[in-house]
C-alpha cells in the first residue's frame, strides 16, 4: 500500500503539509488531512495544494472518494472543503476534543470522482 504526504513550499520554505490520513484502496476512497504555519493562513494556500491533490489522487492513483473533516469551530478547513468541491455529507455530534478541553462536532465533507467538475 502506498502513503501520500506532500509539504507545502512556499519561497524556498516548507510552511505545511497535506496527506492522506486514511485509505482503503479496496474501496478506492480516502481521508485528506492538512495544515499550514499561522503566517500564511487565509492567502488561498491550501485551497490551491488541495486541488493538486485531489486532481493527482483522482487521475493517477484512481480513487473514487475522498474526504475529509473538520471540528465545525474550523471556519477555514470547512471553507477550504467547500472551495475545492466538496459537500457536507454530515455532522458528528460531540466529536473534536481540543487541547482546552472543549467538544466540538465535527463536519464531514467528501467529493466523488463522478461529481468533482459539477
Ligand atoms: C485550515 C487551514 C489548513 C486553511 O489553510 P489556508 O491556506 O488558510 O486556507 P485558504 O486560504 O485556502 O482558505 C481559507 C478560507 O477560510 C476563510 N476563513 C478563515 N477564517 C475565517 C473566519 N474566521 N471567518 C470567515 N472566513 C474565514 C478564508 O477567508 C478563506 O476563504 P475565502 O477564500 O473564501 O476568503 C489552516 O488554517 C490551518 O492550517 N489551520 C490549522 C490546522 C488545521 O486546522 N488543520 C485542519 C484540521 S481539520
Amino acid at each position: 500500500m502506498s502513503t501520500y504526504n506532500w509539504a507545502i513550499e512556499f519561497q524556498g520554505v516548507v510552511i505545511g503539509n497535506i496527506a492522506v490520513v486514511t485509505q482503503d484502496d479496496e474501496c478506492f476512497t480516502c481521508h485528506l488531512g492538512w495544515q499550514i504555519d499561522k503566517p500564511y493562513w487565509n492567502k488561498g494556500i491550501m485551497t490551491e495544494a488541495a486541488k493538486a491533490v485531489i486532481d493527482y489522487l483522482f487521475d493517477q492513483v484512481h480513487y473514487d472518494r475522498i474526504a475529509s473533516g473538520c471540528d465545525t469551530r474550523n471556519i477555514g478547513s470547512s471553507r477550504v472543503m467547500q472551495k475545492i468541491g466538496m459537500t457536507l455529507e454530515g455532522t458528528f455530534r460531540r466529536y473534536c476534543y481540543q487541547k482546552d478541553g472543549s467538544i466540538g462536532d465535527k463536519f464531514y465533507y467528501a467529493i466523488l470522482e463522478s461529481n468533482r467538475r459539477c
